[in-house]
């Protein structure tokens, strides 16, 4: 297991990171003040997420916005991201958090769900309001959620005009209304001449662009992942099976700090590397065939996301090594098209295309090349327009095969430069040569 804490691998030394740690000028309280008090988490001050919630109310335009930190989707309870970008608070379920840019004194409110002595006993303490507890959320405001309708009520009826504005998303007719359209709907009901503002782009697009310091806890992320798909190479072996090497992935993520995967990892052998969303890790891996290993850590909330390809011997075979190699020059292909002004679909998937229908491999990708990454795998970013530098994207083309018990994804992830992008998890062996050595070093512990 040794092998797995490593804190400074060779292959990545230029690549620590020193995570950024400003010097706060408020008093936050620490020790036993702090205690029941929901602070950023993580290393960013709260300087960033206030910073961020001005830009926001600057790109409102006056109206009331409410953001909850919870949404509740199919029964489950999913951490909303939005929240969370803005308040710097992560496991605040039932709190929200209340913008109205046009208002006099306070525009900033956060609401908490209200204290239970005994549910104390059951999640912990939780502080009760005062001095601490602005201090340490970082909010002028913070109130109780039962008062939540007569600041919104109040809130509207002084915005001009009075408007709720809702921030998305917009979902299909089968999900569930969005609690934060649902309450804004309530709200303008009892305010005549109130409405509902629809204003969907504003978050998307503020999160899309990363700034120096997410940039660094998503470089992070990738080294972590980095470090586990190294591990996992140098670990395989035929016979193994793939919850073996699973488990190798995610210790490492766990070894070095990471709180968890950012997503359900998948570990594919043979004809299950052809199942795109293959979750299941059952199937031993046999000799002659490659495992298709899609994972990434999380560090801080931001996700890593990233695929190899290997042979479970340590050696590709010819034919893994022809739809290899063309996987790889069409990932060549789409990374050239990667800069401002870029189009993710019809410059970079693109490029990705035209090489594989080129080789021979027509439908055999059936998904798209890219996405945004970020606070989440599939992050929010507007798709339609051309690409901003601080954005960061995936480049992940494949070729899946499953009449040959073949599947071949090569997946990376991408910033966008002023001058055209850098590969954030260019230090993981990627090219045959580079996997091919690095398994020859594996297998003497194998
Ligand atoms: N791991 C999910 C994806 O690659 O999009
Ligand atoms: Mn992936
Ligand atoms: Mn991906």
């Amino acid at each position: 297991m040794t092998a797995l804490f490593v804190s400074a691998p060779l292959w990545a030394q230029d690549m620590e990171v020193v995570v950024p740690h400003e010097t706060r000028d408020v008093k936050m309280p620490s020790g036993d003040a702090a205690r029941g008090i929901p602070m950023p988490d993580g290393s960013l001050d709260q300087e960033v997420f206030r910073a961020r919630r001005q830009r926001l109310m600057n790109a409102m335009d006056g109206g009331v916005a409410v953001i909850f930190a919870a949404e509740r989707i199919g029964g489950r309870s999913r951490q909303n991201m939005d929240f969370y970008y803005l308040t710097g608070l992560a496991y605040e379920e039932g709190a929200a958090l209340v913008l109205a840019p046009q208002a006099e004194t306070w525009k900033e409110y956060l609401f908490l769900k209200p204290v239970n002595p005994e549910s104390n006993i059951w999640d912990g303490e939780r502080a009760t309001l005062g001095r601490a507890m602005e201090l340490g959320t970082g909010f002028g405001k913070v109130y109780r959620t039962n008062r939540l309708p007569s600041v919104l009520a109040k809130t509207v009826r002084a915005s001009d005009p009075m408007e709720m504005v809702y921030l998305g998303p917009i979902v299909g007719y089968t999900s569930p209304v969005p609690h934060a359209l649902d309450v804004a709907r309530k709200v303008v009901a009892r305010i005549p001449g109130a409405s509902v503002r629809l204003a969907d782009r504003i978050l998307p697009e503020l999160r899309q662009t990363k700034d120096k310091s997410e940039i660094e806890l998503v470089q992070r992320a990738i080294n972590i992942t980095g470090q586990a798909l190294v591990n996992a190479m140098q670990a395989v072996k035929p016979g193994m099976t793939e919850y073996e090497l699973k488990l190798v992935i995610e210790n490492t993520f766990r070894a070095n700090g990471s709180r968890r995967p950012a997503f359900g990892s998948i570990v594919g052998s043979g004809p299950n590397g052809a199942i795109l969303h293959y979750r299941d890790d059952t199937r031993e891996m046999r000799d002659g065939e490659v495992v298709l290993c899609d994972v990434g850590a999380e560090w801080e909330q931001y996700a890593a996301d990233v695929t190899r390809t290997f042979p479970i011997n340590g050696r590709f075979s010819k034919r893994q090594r022809e739809v290899y190699n063309t996987v790889l020059r069409a990932h060549r292909a789409a990374l050239q098209q990667c800069k401002p002004g870029a189009l993710l679909r019809e410059d970079i998937h693109m490029a990705a295309v035209k090489v594989i229908e080129e080789a021979g491999f027509t439908d055999k990708f059936p998904h798209g090349t890219s996405h945004f990454l970020g606070l989440q795998v599939h992050d929010v970013g507007v798709s339609e327009v051309p690409l901003t530098p601080g954005t960061i994207i995936t480049i992940e083309p494949g070729i899946y095969l499953p009449d040959e018990n073949l599947g071949i994804r090569i997946e990376d992830d991408v910033l966008i430069t002023q001058s055209g992008y850098r590969i954030l998890s260019n230090h993981i062996p990627r090219t045959i040569e580079e996997i091919e050595a690095l398994m020859a070093k594996g297998s003497a512990k194998r």
